[in-house]
């Protein structure tokens, strides 16, 4: 049934050699669309669940560890917290790479965490109906069209261990720019969380990496206080933020020996998630013609909204 409804979509071969089909507004291969079309049709979501969501390599998973930093302050000793025995991407597994594309019905009572923690990666209007009226929280990272695309490209390298070609840069360019590419459109994806964001604060947090960046106290501050665990003055003046964005930064998140080996079930490396960590590294990656016309596209998309990058 899922393989009809798959075949009868617009599809198009050209992102990377793989065939993408569009549902509900983007892009997604065959394997991936299944799984999602099982977590729209069995998933049941509940009031307490928390949901981290963005575009690939936004920041997915600083915010994975964030989120369990947060929730899980102080339950711990310093040397058996979660995120020193798991991954992030353990702890906060993807429903459509991961939960739904193991097993069209997975056993989510094997969920230990509690409120239940998951991500995903479909834009709002792929949520499904349910969890788009329930009381749950997501929580959405997004980040700058031409770092995310230079991390895409070096991480799709590093998973297929291949060399970093101009070539392969320069058709991946060509899939962002259209918009045919794996989740994309990039722009429709980050307004669709945007205007969800206005329209339901209490249930949609809309972040950024760059201001996750540059002011970490004020961003981490804002995430408990959405997810209804605020900082308290006790805890603010004994440095329990400054704990836990030193955890969660890259360099310690990078060097801890449960993300430097293993693979997630999909075969990807988990050190492959740790590259640089930066912004602007796009920088020495694109041309200035490539730059400009990224540029051009964003103030096209964008124009109208009051999403500012
Ligand atoms: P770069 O390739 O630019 O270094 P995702 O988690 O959505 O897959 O995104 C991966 C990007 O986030 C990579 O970007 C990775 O290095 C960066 N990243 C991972 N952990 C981070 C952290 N703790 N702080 C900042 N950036 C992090």
């Amino acid at each position: 049934e899922t393989m009809n409804l798959i075949s009868s979509l617009p599809s198009d071969v050209d992102f990377e050699g793989t065939k993408l089909f569009k549902y509900q507004g983007c892009w997604y291969n065959d394997k991936t669309l299944q799984a999602i079309l099982s977590f729209q049709r069995d998933f049941e979501p509940q009031d307490t669940d928390i949901i981290v969501a963005s575009f690939p390599k936004s920041g997915t998973t600083w915010l994975k560890a964030l989120t369990v930093a947060v929730l899980e302050r102080s339950k711990h000793s310093s040397d058996n917290h979660p995120l020193l025995l798991e991954n992030p991407h353990t702890l906060v597994p993807f429903f459509e790479l991961r939960l739904y594309m193991q097993s069209s019905k997975p056993d989510l009572t094997k969920i230990s965490s509690s409120p239940r923690l998951f991500s995903t990666h479909v834009p709002f209007q792929t949520l499904k109906e349910g969890l788009k009226n329930s009381s749950c929280k997501i929580v959405y990272v997004c980040r700058n069209m031409k770092d995310v695309l230079i991390s895409f490209w070096y991480f799709k390298c590093a998973n297929q261990e291949i060399e970093k070609e101009k070539n392969s840069l320069e058709s991946m360019f060509e899939s962002f720019c259209t918009g045919v590419s794996y989740y994309g459109p990039f722009w429709e994806h980050i307004l669709s969380y945007w205007t969800a964001s206005l329209q339901y604060p209490k249930n949609v947090l809309f972040l950024k990496y760059e201001e996750l960046k540059t002011e970490p106290h004020a961003q981490l501050k804002k995430l408990a206080e959405f997810l209804d665990c605020p900082f308290t003055l006790q805890e603010e003046e004994s440095g329990s933020m400054e704990e836990i964005l030193d955890l969660c930064s890259f360099s310690n998140l990078k060097n801890l020996e449960i993300n430097k080996t293993g693979r997630t079930p999909g075969g990807v490396a988990h050190k492959n998630f740790y590259r640089k960590g930066e912004v602007g590294d796009s920088k020495n990656n694109l041309t200035p013609v490539m730059e400009k016309r990224l540029d051009m596209i964003i103030q096209e998309k964008f124009r109208g909204s009051d999403m500012k990058f």
